[in-house]
C-alpha cells in the first residue's frame, strides 16, 4: 500500500523553548491550518521544520522535540540557525515572498541566501527519501521548497510528485527579475502536477515557463524532458464543518467560558443597540494591507461622521517573521497609526480601533468571528485568504457581511462579498457604509450563496481533487512523434 507524504516548511505545530520548557502551539497561516485536517484524517506523515534551531538544543531537548513531533504524525527536518537566517528569513522571505506578491522594492537577491535555499531544499529531500518507499506520493507545498520536486525525481523516479503553491504566481515581468529564475522553474518542473489557487496564477506560470525554458506548452500541459507536467488551478477551501459547528456550539453553549477579550466585546455590543463591530484577522504581513485598512476606516469615519461612536474596528494581527526588517517597520507603522487615530477620535465611551498583536486559540478566534457584524479582508495581494472563508462559515444566523479585496485569490470565488480595491479609500468607505446598512434579506441572500459554495468546495474536496488529478497526471505519457 503506497502512502502520501505531505511536505512543507512549516509543520502544523510550532515549537518553542520558554524558560527551558517546551511549548507546542498550533501554527498560524493558511497552509498549516488548511492541511491540518487533511493530514489528521489520512494515514501518511507530514515532513517539515519544527520552528526551532537544531544547533541551539542539547541532546535531551532534541529527543523531547522528536517525541512531540512524532505524536503529531510528523517528522522534522532539522534546521540550524544559519539555515533559518539564510534559507527561511533570507531567500524565502526576503526574495520569493515579496517578489511573488508584487512587492519588488522589498526584494533582496543575495547569493548567500540562495545557496542556503539550495542546501536546505537538499536537506528536505534527504529526509523525505529516508521515509519514502518506491511508488509513494509526495505532496510538496509552497515557495520555500520550489527546488524539491526535481531533487526528489532525480533520486527516485518511481515517486509520484505533486506541488502546490499557496501564494500568488507573479507575472513574467516580475518573475524574470530573479537571478535564479531558470533554476526555480527547473525545480518545480520535477513535479507531475503543479497546482495554484487561481487560473490567473496558472497563466502566469505557463507564460514564465515557456519564455524561460525550452518547453512545449499545450493548454495546461507542459512537455519537458520526455515527460508531461500538468498545471491546473485548485482553489483551496477550509474545513467548513469545523468552523460552522464551532459557531453553532458558541451560540448554544451557555457554559461557554469567556475570555477577557470576549467580555469587552459583549460590553461593546450591549452598550448601544446600533453599535457594530468590524473584524480583521491577519498575520502581521505587509501583503495584508493593514495600514491601508486603518487609514480607510479613518477615512470612512470622517466621510460619514454619523458612524462615529457606533462602529469599532477589531484588529487581530498575528506576529509573523519578526526578524525581517520590513515586518518590524510594518509593526511600528501599525502601532503608530492605531495610536494616532485612537488619540484623534476616541471619546470617553468609544475607541475606534481595538488592536491585538498576538495569536489566539481556536475557540477565541471563533468568539471573534461570531461576534462581528462585518469582516474586512482587504489584502494588497494574497494567494487565497482563508480568513474570508472562515468568517462566512461562522455565520449561523443569516447575518454578516464580508468586504473582500479584489487582490485576494478568494475574490475569484466569492462574488457575493462586497469587492473592493484596497487602495481606493472612497470605494472602501462607501462599501463599509453599505455593509453597515445592508438589509437583512440581502445579507442572507449573499451568505446563502457563499456558504453553499464554500461548504461544497471544502478543504477535503480540494485535497481529493488535487490527489486525483495527480494520480491521473502520473500516468501521462508524452505524445508520440
Ligand atoms: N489564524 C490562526 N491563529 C490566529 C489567527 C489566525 O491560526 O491567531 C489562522 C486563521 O484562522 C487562518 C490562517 O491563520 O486559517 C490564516 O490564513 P490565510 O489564508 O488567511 O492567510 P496566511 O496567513 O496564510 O497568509
Ligand atoms: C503563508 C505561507 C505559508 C506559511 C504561512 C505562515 O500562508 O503560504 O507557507 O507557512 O504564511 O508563515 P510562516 O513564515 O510563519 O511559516
Amino acid at each position: 500500500m503506497h502512502k502520501t507524504i505531505i511536505v512543507s516548511n512549516r509543520l502544523p505545530v510550532d515549537l518553542k523553548y520558554i524558560d527551558n520548557k517546551l511549548h507546542v502551539k498550533s501554527s498560524s497561516g493558511g497552509l498549516a491550518t488548511g492541511m491540518k485536517s487533511v493530514h489528521s484524517e489520512g494515514n501518511g506523515i507530514w515532513i517539515g521544520w519544527s520552528g526551532l534551531a537544531e544547533d541551539t538544543m542539547n541532546s535531551e531537548q532534541k529527543n523531547e522535540v522528536d517525541q512531540a513531533i512524532a505524536q503529531e504524525k510528523c517528522v522534522q527536518v532539522p534546521l540550524t540557525e544559519y539555515d533559518i537566517d539564510n534559507y527561511y528569513y533570507g531567500f524565502s522571505n526576503k526574495a520569493l515572498w515579496p517578489l511573488f506578491h508584487y512587492f519588488q522594492a522589498y526584494t533582496e537577491f543575495e547569493r548567500e541566501h540562495w545557496e542556503s535555499y539550495v542546501a536546505v531544499n537538499q536537506k528536505f529531500s534527504e529526509v523525505i527519501l529516508q521515509h519514502a518507499n518506491d511508488g509513494d506520493t509526495i505532496w510538496v507545498h509552497d515557495y520555500q521548497l520550489l527546488l524539491l520536486p526535481e531533487l526528489l525525481r532525480k533520486k527516485n523516479p518511481t515517486l509520484t510528485i505533486g506541488f502546490f503553491l499557496h501564494i500568488p504566481y507573479p507575472s513574467y515581468e516580475l518573475f524574470r527579475t530573479c537571478p535564479w529564475r531558470y533554476e526555480l522553474l527547473q525545480g518545480m518542473l520535477g513535479a507531475d502536477l503543479i497546482g495554484f489557487h487561481t487560473y490567473d496564477y496558472v497563466r502566469h506560470f505557463l507564460s514564465s515557463t515557456s519564455r524561460i525554458k525550452e518547453v512545449e506548452v499545450n493548454f495546461n500541459q507542459i512537455s519537458y524532458n520526455n515527460r508531461i507536467i500538468k498545471v491546473d488551478s485548485f482553489p483551496m477551501g477550509i474545513d467548513y464543518n469545523r468552523y460552522h459547528n464551532a459557531a453553532l456550539e458558541h451560540d448554544t453553549n451557555p457554559e461557554h467560558t469567556k475570555s477577557e477579550l470576549m467580555k469587552n466585546i459583549d460590553l461593546h455590543n450591549q452598550s448601544n443597540e446600533e453599535s457594530k463591530l468590524i473584524l480583521c484577522i491577519d498575520r502581521m504581513d505587509y501583503t495584508k494591507g493593514i495600514p491601508n485598512r486603518i487609514k480607510s476606516f479613518e477615512y470612512f469615519l470622517n466621510k460619514y461622521p454619523e458612524f462615529k461612536g457606533k462602529v469599532r474596528l477589531v484588529m487581530l494581527a498575528v506576529p509573523s517573521r519578526e526578524n525581517v526588517e520590513q515586518y518590524q517597520l510594518l509593526k511600528r507603522e501599525t502601532d503608530e497609526l492605531v495610536g494616532r487615530i485612537n488619540g484623534d477620535l476616541s471619546t470617553v465611551s468609544w475607541t475606534p480601533v481595538w488592536y491585538f498583536y498576538r495569536s489566539l486559540p481556536f475557540n477565541e478566534l471563533i468568539d471573534l468571528y461570531v461576534s462581528s457584524d462585518i469582516a474586512m479582508v482587504t489584502p494588497i495581494r494574497d494567494g487565497m485568504n482563508l480568513v474570508a472563508k472562515e468568517y462566512i462559515a461562522t455565520r449561523t444566523k443569516d447575518t454578516g457581511v464580508l468586504i473582500l479585496s479584489e487582490m485576494a485569490g478568494a475574490a475569484k470565488e466569492m462574488h457575493e462579498a462586497l469587492i473592493v480595491n484596497p487602495n481606493n479609500f472612497d470605494q472602501t468607505a462607501d462599501n463599509i457604509k453599505a455593509a453597515l446598512e445592508m438589509p437583512k434579506e440581502e445579507q442572507k441572500r449573499r451568505l446563502d450563496a457563499l456558504q453553499k459554495r464554500i461548504s461544497r468546495y471544502d478543504v477535503e474536496r480540494w485535497a481529493t481533487e488535487f490527489l486525483k488529478s495527480l494520480e491521473a497526471a502520473k500516468n501521462n505519457k508524452p505524445p508520440q512523434a
